[in-house]
């Protein structure tokens, strides 16, 4: 998979060159590419930002640095379509989630532009349009100071989901979101630490019972923490039996 990403701060994105992502990029696997939106100025200040029009408060990024970026990143697409998926993190954006890192996984050109202040003028993004199949996302109902944070959220997210990325590929089975329910509580040796023990059905070699447990568990914990995912999982995985386990 190839991505891309332009910001004004590309050493915000250093830290894709660390762990499994930045061993994917060793491997060949991601290529990853970040660009200084400022590269793409004309002027002596290389500017990127100018007042808002109608007024208020900060900044509003420029449209022409951003579309020369863009246009600069299509014309490299290793894409033969040419027509990579562009995602602009926005607090205005849908909210990123697991399905939509399962469906980002597949696509073979990810174009991420961070935008910083108060957003790109929405001319840039209107105009990307025409190339790029755009995407306003959001990592969640909250404000960052600018795109780069939830950048690396999501190619780490999406990254980990294309085969070859992480070592064991059953560790994504078993794991939080991957069947609409939070992961189960996990323990290591030693048994018995500082007073507390493990629960004894981790030690009782029974895989069924293990299994039945840990489902248990993903229900009672979702049901506590997140009890809004609770409504898209199919009633018929658990029986009441498995309630009283
Ligand atoms: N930029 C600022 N806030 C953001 C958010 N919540 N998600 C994605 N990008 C952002």
């Amino acid at each position: 998979m190839r991505i891309d990403v332009v910001s004004i701060f590309p050493e915000y994105l250093a830290a894709l060159d660390l762990s499994l992502i930045g061993k994917a990029r060793q491997d060949g696997v991601l290529d990853v590419r970040v660009h200084d939106l400022r590269t793409f100025t004309t002027d002596r200040h290389r500017t990127v930002d100018d007042t808002p029009y109608g007024g208020g408060a900060g900044m509003v990024m420029k449209p022409e640095p951003w579309a020369l970026a863009l246009e600069a990143v299509v014309a490299a697409s290793p894409t033969a379509a040419r027509r990579p998926t562009l995602i602009v993190p926005s607090p205005a954006g849908a909210v990123f989630n697991q399905a939509m890192a399962h469906e980002l996984a597949g696509l073979d050109h990810l174009v991420f532009a961070c935008g910083r202040y108060e957003g790109i003028d929405e001319r840039a993004i209107d105009w990307a349009r025409g190339q790029f199949d755009v995407r306003p996302v959001s990592l969640g109902d909250y404000v960052l100071n600018g795109g780069e944070v939830a950048v690396l959220a999501m190619v780490e997210a999406v990254g980990r989901l294309i085969p070859g990325v992480v070592g064991n590929p059953e560790s994504l089975v078993e794991e939080s979101h991957s069947d609409g329910l939070l992961e189960y509580p996990v323990y290591t040796k030693p048994s018995s630490w500082r007073g507390r023990d493990i629960p004894e059905v981790l030690l009782s070699g029974n895989h069924a019972k293990i299994a039945q447990w840990r489902r248990v568990e993903q229900f009672q914990r979702t049901a506590e923490r997140r009890p809004d995912l609770l409504a898209d999982v199919e009633a018929a995985t658990l029986s009441p039996a498995d309630m009283k386990a």
